[in-house]
């Protein structure tokens, strides 16, 4: 029997609430009561069919209603909305509706930059210009579990020559923007830009203890603002029937509902507002475990700025067929037109459908015509306060059931409906300025997002996405950055972790404050520098400058703000050895195994300036 049919048969008396249902009512409070009517309204009275007499279990009872308060209270419309979106999502998904039925795929226009030329230069100063105006959102209440990491992604290592964790990474990144901000505009700034972190019951009381236990990393905890994303409930069936627990008929079922929650969340914080009025005029979102990402915001920010960008997608080269989604305009039949990101699974049949009957094929360039969507968004204040005061913060959602057979009646097991953040721009009107910047995935993006086992499985020349790439990718940034600015550096050298063939540059890490932008790197290294390709070099004070060294080693400086430390001469020891360790090996940290090596501290030379003044460092 279909499972509406049997739910039919449940016994539903003359007030409409089923008898063991109806029995109950007494226990519960008026508003419960409230909730329990839209429920049977909204024909969910199989979670009723279990209820024992009043007496029994009744706080289990209260306890149901508790959730569905949250339930409802969390969700955009309240649960009754959740459900009936449902229903139609399912029915288009049962139908092989494509949502994308009647429009016309091209290629949208915005700003392709390339690192260090003078109009890259010149976007990063219009960006640092206006990052005192920005607030920051960070996006962190996934699960991670391509990544299988015990702890929170934030709480990783981004690279392990200062060990500075991802939120550590981003945090300074946001003060040195701050500072550097400030200076440009000298005296005119009381900035202390904002940080949001979306949580979820899976990450929130970590991502609390990390920033506690680290004195926030530097920031003034009132800078930082956390927002805990419910989660929403499971459907047992295209009737949206809502699931239970499989070992508790008091609890439903609930999943994540997706990084789109971020704007619904904004919107009744009240936080837009009061940013508004702070004369803020950017809110830039970003993702957990991105190294790269402050390499790219001041140019994308400056790009907003000058381009007058509602939405600017951060967006590097895409690879036909690689599995990022694809920024696109599309044109309705009706005449509607968005630049949207459309995910890559959905991007070769929608070419094909439209004329191209080669699919995501890259062009002459050897790329997809099409950016590669990297998530990381700008949007302008304004304008998405306007935007969201009209659609409440809901985005457009999706939901991807996994079914039984082909008649789609039946699922493997309970799904929910999901949002994403870049689904945003879909109910914009056609006069909003949508666009994006372009940039080398070198200088802009390693994400950390798949286990070592899985990452080994990429197809060659894919990028691996793991905890090993994304820290090779810091240094391979670093050692390109400095040698744009004149240093010579080492070439990499191939290897292999964890079953990973990877380019292994010189070992180079920076503290944001040391240089946020190219300017500044270009401004702190002098003369003729040189780092062999065996190195390991990290600078972590803000007014340290590199003029006339050789570096053969390892070398760690740090100084105070004010400690001037010219470092010089040739430096040259053992220094630090790249050694395997296999993500196997249970008595290495889970950290480290996971990106299969660590350094062997051999020899290095490790100087810190404590106090303000004027220092050479000269071996
Ligand atoms: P990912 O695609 O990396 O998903 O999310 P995930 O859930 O973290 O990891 P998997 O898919 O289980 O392996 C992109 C970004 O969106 C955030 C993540 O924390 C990450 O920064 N996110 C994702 C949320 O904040 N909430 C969600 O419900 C899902």
């Amino acid at each position: 029997m279909a499972a509406a049919e049997s739910l039919a048969k449940l016994s539903i008396d003359g007030d409409g609430f089923p008898e063991n249902l109806r029995k109950n009512l007494s226990v519960l409070s008026p508003q419960q009561v409230e909730l329990a009517k839209m429920l049977i309204e909204m024909e969910q009275s199989h979670l009723f069919k279990q209820w024992p007499e009043p007496g029994v279990e009744d706080d289990e009872k209260r306890a149901f209603f508790d959730q569905i308060e949250r339930l409802n209270s969390s969700y955009p419309g309240g649960l009754a909305s959740y459900i009936r979106t449902a229903r139609e999502l399912l029915a288009d998904s049962k139908a092989g509706k494509n949502p994308f039925d009647g429009f016309t795929p091209s290629v949208p226009s915005g700003e392709v930059l390339t690192f260090g030329d003078d109009n890259f230069v010149q976007y990063e100063e219009a960006g640092v210009r206006e990052a005192r105006k920005a607030a920051f959102v960070l996006v962190a209440g996934g699960l991670g579990e391509r990544l299988g990491y015990n702890g929170i992604k934030v709480a990783l290592p981004s690279e392990s020559v200062a060990g500075t964790c991802f939120l550590q990474y981003y945090i300074e990144s946001i003060l040195a923007l701050q500072d550097a901000s400030c200076r440009l505009v000298q005296g005119n700034c009381p900035a202390e830009i904002p940080l949001v972190i979306m949580t979820s019951d899976d990450t929130h009381s970590r991502t609390v203890d990390l920033l506690e236990s680290n004195a926030y990393f530097g920031m003034k905890p009132t800078q930082v603002k956390l927002l805990k994303q419910e989660k929403v409930a499971c459907l047992i069936d295209n009737d949206a029937h809502l699931a239970l627990e499989p070992n508790n008929k008091y609890r439903i079922q609930t999943k994540p509902h997706g990084h789109g929650d971020v704007h619904s969340l904004l919107y009744s914080s009240g936080l837009l507002s009061k940013w508004h009025d702070a004369g803020l005029r950017w809110v830039l979102f970003f993702q957990d475990t991105n190294g790269l990402l402050f390499k790219g915001i001041p140019a994308s920010l400056g790009v907003s700025a000058t381009k007058w960008y509602h939405v600017n997608s951060l967006a590097v080269p895409r690879k036909a067929k690689e599995a990022i989604g694809g920024i696109t305009r599309l044109t309705h039949k009706d005449g509607r037109t968005m630049v949207i990101n459309v995910e890559y699974n959905q991007l070769d049949p929608l070419l094909r459908a439209t004329g191209h009957p080669d699919g995501d094929v890259n062009s002459e360039t050897g790329y997809s015509p099409f950016p590669g969507n990297i998530n990381q968004l700008i949007f302008e204040l304004g304008p998405y306060m306007g935007e969201l005061t009209r659609t409440k913060g809901s985005i457009k959602e999706f939901v991807n059931p996994k079914y039984k057979d082909s008649s789609k009646t039946a699922f493997k097991s309970s799904t929910r409906l999901e949002c994403m953040m870049q689904d945003y721009p879909k109910t914009l009107p056609p006069s909003a300025r949508v666009g994006f910047t372009a940039m080398d995935t070198w200088l802009a993006y390693a994400p950390v997002k798949n286990n070592p086992e899985d990452a080994a499985k990429v197809p060659k020349g894919n990028p691996y996405h793991s905890a090993t790439s994304g820290e090779m990718a810091i240094y391979r940034a670093n050692s390109l950055i400095l040698r744009k600015a004149g240093v010579k550096v080492g070439d990499p050298v191939l290897d292999t972790f964890n079953e990973q063939e990877v380019e292994v540059w010189p070992r180079i890490v920076w503290k944001p404050r040391w240089a946020i932008t190219f300017a500044e790197v270009k401004s702190k290294v002098r003369g003729n520098n040189t780092v062999t390709d065996r190195s390991t070099l990290a600078i972590k004070g803000r007014d340290i400058v590199l003029e006339d060294l050789s570096l053969d080693g390892a070398l760690l400086v740090d100084a105070v703000d004010g400690a001037e430390v010219k470092v010089s001469g040739s430096v040259r020891n053992k220094g630090w050895v790249v050694e395997k360790v296999n993500h196997k090996d249970t008595s290495v940290p889970e950290e480290v195994r996971i990106r299969g090596f660590k350094f062997n501290k051999i020899e290095q030379l490790e100087k810190s300036f404590g106090e303000a003044g004027k220092f050479e460092l000269k071996p």
